[in-house]
């Protein structure tokens, strides 16, 4: 299993610890929220936070747009120093599109999906994507509480990568109300990388939070 502490619920007037903290507890991406207050009614933050991070980082920078117009500034974001960007399936009008020119930039392509959209409108597109984040909170916020639900969802999502032949070359990612309670049985879902906010940055010592999560994801149960 993966682990992306999410940037969001860090003290981002203070990325070196962010960072420092990320990269001591071992995490394989650091995930990033770029909120529009438009698709969400949250607004987070941009480019110049990508590009600060992507000077403090070797990690893989992996950006989930929750924006209303995806396709308007994805350059932007590829030269800020995204590797991995995610775009909703609700927001998106020309899906094969926009995969393809993220992965034209040698980006992995990814699709989020609300908790209430039904994973087989990827069925014609899984092709073009490299990983699927699947929401298990209504996106906007951290700190909110999973989503039970999500656990049947990712079981559905494995169940048409194997069907569609797609199961070894592309990745689950599960994001929201993540913790150590709860990622044994979603890795036991089948979930390849856990995103985590509130749950890394919100405790005493994230990077402790970050090993927690890690071995608890192994237990599978
Ligand atoms: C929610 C974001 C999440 C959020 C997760 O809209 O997409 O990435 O930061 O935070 P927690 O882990 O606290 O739910
Ligand atoms: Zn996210």
């Amino acid at each position: 299993m993966k682990i992306a502490p999410s940037i969001l619920s860090a003290d981002i007037g203070d990325l070196d610890s962010a960072v420092e903290a990320a990269t001591r507890g071992g995490a394989d991406l650091i995930h990033v929220d770029v909120m529009d207050g438009h698709f969400v009614p949250n607004l987070s933050f941009g480019m110049p936070l990508i590009e600060a991070l992507a000077r403090r980082t070797e990690l893989p920078l992996d950006v989930h747009l929750m924006v209303d117009n995806p396709a308007s500034l994805l350059d932007d974001y590829v030269k800020a120093g995204a590797s991995w960007i995610s775009v909703h399936w609700e927001a998106a009008s020309h899906l094969h599109r926009l995969l393809d020119r993220i992965r034209g930039h040698g980006v992995r392509a990814g699709v989020a999906l609300n908790p209430a959209t039904p994973i087989e409108v990827l069925t014609d597109a899984l092709d073009l994507v490299d990983f699927v984040l699947l929401m298990s909170v209504n996106p906007g916020f951290s700190g909110q509480s999973f989503i039970p639900q999500s656990l049947v969802r990712a079981g559905r999502l494995r169940e048409l990568l194997r069907e569609s032949g797609r199961e070894e070359s592309v990745e689950i990612e599960m994001d929201g109300g993540v913790g150590p309670l709860n990622i044994g049985s979603i890795s036991a879902a089948g979930v390849d990388i856990c995103v985590s906010g509130s749950e890394v940055f919100g405790q005493p010592d994230p990077a402790e939070a970050i090993r927690l999560l890690h071995s608890r994801s192994e237990a599978r149960q």
